[in-house]
């Protein structure tokens, strides 16, 4: 594997944004895309991985951790989880969001600065709805983020809700997607000598201001 790894950091450890303007003269959306089709094709571990961090409100305690992202919409970028997660807490207090794209076997960082809603109930349905059934069960039975007295309890809750749904499962209400609208993003490509790529795309109602910052 990191054998693997060198070798794409080496193909790309001189590549140069410039060579991208096309890219970059468009809009982040689409740089965003090529970014990670790249990420995809060059078989990257879990290129959909993102970091997602939440400050809470009251503390202004940070936090953050691994979620998949599951579609990238025109204006938006979704996952699902738990709606009474501490996360969901966190960004029902707080809808200001990041969220942190690394590939490292391309020297690649995206990180893009949001505000975050629920999708629609239709739209999660169509995705829970698509989950394998234990999956779905798994979603019923986990109290996202609370104090879990052993595994076994949620082994045997997870087979208990089985029961309930000895076929199609419905999707809990507790249970959906959030679309992150971003407001900010950054691309970060590794070069030679720290002399690294950095470009900013802010938006400023409906453009984006785009522009390049230090390393
Ligand atoms: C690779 C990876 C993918 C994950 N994907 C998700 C996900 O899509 N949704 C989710 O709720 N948690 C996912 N998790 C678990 C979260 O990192 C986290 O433990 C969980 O959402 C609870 O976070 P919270 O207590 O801050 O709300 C994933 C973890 C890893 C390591």
């Amino acid at each position: 594997m990191s054998k693997h790894l060198d070798r794409l950091r080496d193909e790309h450890k001189d590549f140069d944004l410039n060579a991208l303007s096309d890219v970059f003269s468009k809009d982040p959306f689409f740089a965003f895309q090529e970014w990670f089709d790249l990420a995809c094709k060059s078989e990257q571990p879990e290129p959909n991985a993102v970091v997602l961090s939440t400050v809470d409100q009251l503390s202004m305690q940070p936090s953050s951790r691994v979620l998949y992202l599951k579609e990238l919409r025109k204006k938006a970028f979704v996952f699902y989880t738990n709606y009474q997660s501490n996360k969901a807490l966190e960004m029902e207090s707080n809808p200001k969001v990041s969220l942190l794209f690394f590939w490292p076997g391309l020297q690649r960082q995206i990180r893009i600065q949001g505000v975050v809603t629920k999708i629609d109930p239709k739209e999660s349905d169509a995705y829970f709805d698509s989950r394998p059934r234990s999956s779905q069960l798994g979603a019923w039975a986990s109290e996202q983020s609370r104090v879990l007295k052993s595994r076994e309890d949620l082994e045997q809750k997870s087979i208990e809700i089985g029961k309930e749904f000895p076929e199609k499962v419905e999707r809990p209400d507790f249970w959906g997607g959030y679309a992150v609208a971003p407001v900010k993003f950054e691309f970060w490509q590794g070069r030679p000598s720290r002399l690294h790529d950095r470009i900013v795309f802010e938006r400023s109602k409906d453009l984006w201001n785009t522009y390049r910052i230090n390393p």
